[in-house]
């Protein structure tokens, strides 16, 4: 890749007043022209404070259009609009309807990973790194969590107060399901001083092999405050670049090198590019939808604190 592309993006920046927000799981040169880095719950929280006209969103679509439903009056561009997460679209709105009407008493909380209809249909949002401290504060005992069954898993561990009933009958990450007992077990054969970190959407057997189940930037966090020296880490590949640029101190092994997001790998530094050039793609959410998924993620960060 030309350093000549890498300078015309910084220009481009700073010409149309844009900040690139980037998500852990994306390739170490974009991670590297980022302003600001974290998961999905820390750029949520981001997207609120921000001074500049534009936010290109380095990161998976539900991410950006997270971004633009918080902050309506920005512009917020994504670089390929098919960085689509496949977890996003396995809770529809007819599958909402459904269970609202079956559980009418239980409050209703989704995964950011989803599309904003479904989000405009929820009572509250939730992501990996705030879904314990957002569920314990509701005032329901049941709640129902979807799309992720394996996040839902982990929160019903973590607050057994509460009756969580995951839904629908299919939803996952089929990158996070690669990970197996296995695979981890002979890790820890090899690397028996290591420390396990594991995404909680990893199945509820590998979870059970963790040290710590956290999102990528705790992750991140944990890696930095931990005497270990070395960590195995059970997640996408990408977050392995950032807690090795930011620790190189410390090392890192991922569980398997075959954990790719393909959409998330969508984002390249020539869309990127082409992205700030022609101030493409737009992301625009019908208003009445907007408003309503807004309610729910703002919901979310008020809990969150
Ligand atoms: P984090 O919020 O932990 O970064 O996770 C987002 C995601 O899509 C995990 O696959
Ligand atoms: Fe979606 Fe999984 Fe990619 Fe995360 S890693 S964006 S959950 S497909």
């Amino acid at each position: 890749m030309s350093t000549n592309i890498i300078d015309e993006i910084k220009l481009l920046k700073t010409e149309r007043n844009a900040i690139l927000l980037v998500h852990n799981y994306q390739e170490p040169k974009i991670q590297e022209l980022g302003d600001f880095l974290g998961d999905s719950f820390e750029l949520a929280w981001k997207t609120k404070n921000i001074d500049n006209d534009i936010i290109v969103f380095a990161g998976a679509l539900f991410m950006a259009e997270t971004a633009a439903i918080l902050n309506p009056e920005k512009k917020v561009l994504i670089p390929s609009p098919s960085a689509k997460c496949p977890m996003a679209h396995m809770l529809s709105v007819k599958e909402m309807k459904h269970y609202r009407s079956q559980y009418p008493n239980a409050a209703i909380a989704v995964y950011v990973n989803t599309t904003a209809e479904t989000k405009a249909m929820a009572d509250i949002c939730i992501t990996s790194g705030n879904a314990v401290k957002v569920i314990s504060k509701l005032d329901q005992k049941q709640v129902l969590i979807g799309p992720d069954r394996n996040l839902a898993s982990y929160i019903q561990k973590q607050v057994p107060e509460k009756e969580i009933i995951p839904f629908p009958e299919v939803g996952h990450c089929y990158v996070h399901r690669k990970f197996n007992p296995s695979d981890i077990q002979n890790l820890k054969l090899r690397h028996p001083d290591a420390e396990i970190l594991v995404h909680p959407e990893a199945d509820p057997s590998v979870q059970k092999l963790a040290h710590k189940i956290c999102s990528t930037s705790g992750m991140l966090k944990e890696a930095r405050k931990s005497n270990s020296e070395k960590f195995i880490i059970v997640t996408e590949i990408g977050l392995v670049d950032r807690l090795r640029s930011n620790l190189p101190m410390k090392s890192f092994i991922p569980a398997r090198n075959d954990a790719i997001c393909i959409q998330q790998k969508k984002i390249t530094i020539y869309n990127l590019y082409m992205s700030l050039l022609h101030e493409q793609y737009h992301i625009r959410i019908p208003s009445k939808i907007a408003g309503k998924a807004r309610g729910a993620l703002e919901r979310m960060l008020e809990l969150s604190k």
